[in-house]
């Protein structure tokens, strides 16, 4: 199993690590203002700013491995369309995942498809016990992603000042369908089917 060069293949997307260079597909996502709305952080002014996170990401992501960062791809246009990724917390048993779309790319089911992948590697090869998510209180259409992946609400807190909803998912929240960890990590294409799970609660 090749942990590090991870990518991830379902119906319509393909997850694979970020690269030096693809600076204007990530200034897609993070120059607008309503992508960056519900989440930490100003909408990045220029290219440079996009340019340093994407190096950031790259670095970070080879010091997480085998969590980190995913470019999303669209199968049908072969497009960046947006990011996921798992941070390692403190004691490497849990992660925080993250995800960002362009605008463009919102309200097709490419969250809720991502997500449901990226948690089946964490949970199962990347090696964590839990997800956690963090949510602005109004991102409703996230809080929905969330929801149809079977995470649950534990809490509302405030974060630097900010309103905050946590969800989490363990492992044993999950019952795996078709899966097996050893399929998982792919430096190739796989079935979409090696991804498939249902949430334990029935959601989505
Ligand atoms: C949040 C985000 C990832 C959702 O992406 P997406 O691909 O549109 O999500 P999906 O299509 O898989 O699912 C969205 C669901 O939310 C619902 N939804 C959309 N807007 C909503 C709103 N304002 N309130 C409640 N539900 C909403 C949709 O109807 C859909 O649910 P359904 O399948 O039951 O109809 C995307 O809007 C985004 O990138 N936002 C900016 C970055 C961000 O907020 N990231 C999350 C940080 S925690």
């Amino acid at each position: 199993m090749n942990l590090v060069e991870t990518r991830f293949e379902t119906e319509r997307l393909i997850m694979r690590r970020w690269v030096s260079g693809q600076v204007q597909a990530w200034f897609t996502i993070f120059g607008d203002p309503d992508v960056t709305r519900f989440t930490f952080g100003a909408p990045h002014p220029d290219l440079e700013c996009s340019q340093r996170a994407v190096e950031s990401t790259i670095r970070k992501s080879e010091q997480e491995k085998p969590l980190g960062w995913w470019a999303i791809v669209e199968h049908a246009s072969g497009e960046i369309i947006g990011t996921i990724g798992l941070n390692a917390m403190p004691d490497r048993e849990a992660a925080e995942l993250g995800y960002h779309f362009r605008r463009t790319a919102w309200g097709k089911g490419y969250a809720t498809e991502a997500v449901r992948a990226v948690v089946a590697y964490g949970l199962g090869p990347g090696g964590c016990g839990r997800i956690l998510a963090c949510i602005h209180p109004e991102n409703g259409a996230s809080r929905r992603v969330l929801t149809k992946c079977g995470f649950q609400r534990i809490d509302a807190v405030a974060y630097n000042g900010n309103p905050e909803e946590r969800f989490t998912l363990t492992r044993h929240d999950v019952t795996w369908q078709v899966w097996h960890g050893a399929h998982l990590p792919s430096a190739g294409r796989r079935p979409s089917s090696s991804l498939r799970f249902v949430p334990a609660s029935g959601c989505g």
